[in-house]
Order: C-alpha cells, then sequence, then structure tokens
C-alpha cells in the first residue's frame, strides 16, 4: 500500500484541521496514512502565553529517521512572515544528513500553509515549503491551489466546506501520484528505491569546498 505522511507543525490548530483533510483524501485514494508534527521549538512559557491549541499536541511527534518510510510526504506550516514557520524549517535542516544520503529522491511532495488574511503570503509561504522539497529530489505535485485555510487570532473563524474539498483533493492527487510512481505490492516492498546518485555527489563535494 502507498504510505503518505502528512507532516506539519501547527500552533493553534488551522493547520492541524487541513492537515486531517489532505489525510482523509489520502486515505480515501487508498494509501496508508500518518499525521505527524515536527517538535515544538518555542519554550512552554511561550506556548502557554499564547494560547497555543494543545489537543494539536497530541498528535506524534516525527523523528528524522521517520522520513524514509513514506512514499509521498506533504508538508503543512502556519504563515509566518510570508514564509514557512521556524519549527518545520528546523525539522527539515535536522533531517540534513539523510536527506543529503537521497532517501527522499524521486518521492512526491506537497505543501499547504495557513495565513490570516487572503494576502497574508500563504502562497509563497507554500513556495518556501517546495524549495525545501526540490531541494531534497522530491517531485512536488500539487492542484493549482494548495490547500490553505485562513486563520483568525481567537479561533472564531473556521476552515470552508471549500477549504477542506481543496485539501481532500491534494491528499487524493499526491496518493494517486505515489502510487503511480512507487507503487507497492502485496510484499509490501516500493517499486522503486530511493538512491543516491554518486556523480551528483560528486559534483556537490566539488561545488562544496
Ligand atoms: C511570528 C508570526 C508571524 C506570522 N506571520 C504571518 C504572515 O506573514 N502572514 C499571515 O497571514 N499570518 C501570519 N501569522 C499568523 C499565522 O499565519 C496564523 O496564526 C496561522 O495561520 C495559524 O495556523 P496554526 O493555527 O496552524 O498555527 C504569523 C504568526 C506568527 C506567530
Amino acid at each position: 500500500m502507498t504510505k503518505v505522511l502528512v507532516l506539519y507543525y501547527s500552533a493553534f490548530g488551522y493547520v492541524a484541521v487541513v492537515a486531517n483533510a489532505i489525510a482523509e483524501g489520502a486515505r480515501a485514494a487508498g494509501a496508508e496514512v500518518d499525521i505527524k508534527r515536527v517538535p515544538e521549538i518555542a519554550s512552554a512559557a511561550t506556548a502557554a502565553e499564547g494560547s497555543y491549541f494543545h489537543a494539536v499536541q497530541e498528535v506524534p511527534v516525527a523523528k528524522v529517521e521517520d522520513l524514509g518510510n513514506y512514499d509521498a510526504i506533504i508538508v503543512g506550516s502556519p504563515t509566518r512572515f510570508g514564509r514557512l514557520s521556524a519549527p518545520v524549517a528546523a525539522f527539515l535542516e535536522q533531517a540534513s544528513e539523510p536527506l543529503s544520503r537521497g532517501i527522499l529522491n524521486g518521492k512526491v511532495g506537497g505543501a499547504f500553509a495557513s495565513p490570516t488574511s487572503r494576502n497574508g503570503g500563504h502562497e509563497t509561504a507554500s513556495m518556501s515549503i517546495i524549495t525545501n522539497l526540490l531541494y531534497c529530489g522530491m517531485i512536488v505535485v500539487g492542484p493549482p491551489y494548495s490547500a490553505a485555510t485562513i486563520a483568525d487570532a481567537v479561533g472564531q473563524r473556521h476552515p470552508s466546506a471549500l477549504d477542506l474539498e481543496g485539501a481532500r483533493q491534494q491528499g487524493r492527487l499526491i496518493a494517486q501520484t505515489a502510487q503511480r510512481l512507487w507503487g507497492r505490492g502485496e510484499s509490501g516492498t516500493a517499486a522503486l528505491e530511493p538512491s543516491a546518485d554518486p556523480e551528483a555527489a560528486e559534483t556537490i563535494e566539488a561545488i562544496i569546498p
């Protein structure tokens, strides 16, 4: 079965709601889906002051070693200054060693983000996630409009039915693409194996002194 990870950070729960809808869509396409959050990097005091949405924190925390187990990874973040949030960036940076070994080469990636206004920069936030996914060797698949929901400061606004349907579509599309590229047989073994390209590694060594 195709294995999909929906990986996110969410302080107030908005990104978490979208993550669940994306997972629903991927499951509807027949994938086995895990939802995990990246570790919190704010201090407990900061999180408490900011009224962080604690239910989110019950979601399992991803480990760097998990990443290679999936055929597709869809990464979500709140929009922070028009880009991805620091906890998502920190997690990806911590994964740089296994990523440089090519564990995600050719795997399917997707991104989503939540802003507080329609022009709050969620598309640039999604693009900033996508830059990371491309760097990891992933093939990025997205609907023309990546999944998003608009947050507010007091938790009164909720994702619209259209937001959630868009998210399900994104999950379905990515799961279907991963199935075509990485379809696992009954043994659970992927048709392809990711591998670092030795020539590319030599080139990188030549570029980075
Ligand atoms: C440090 C910081 C920077 C932010 N920058 C932006 C921004 O550039 N644009 C925007 O629309 N919202 C911005 N926000 C609001 C968050 O995007 C919003 O709280 C988030 O979408 C809520 O998602 P979550 O509930 O999953 O954390 C910012 C929030 C913080 C704490």
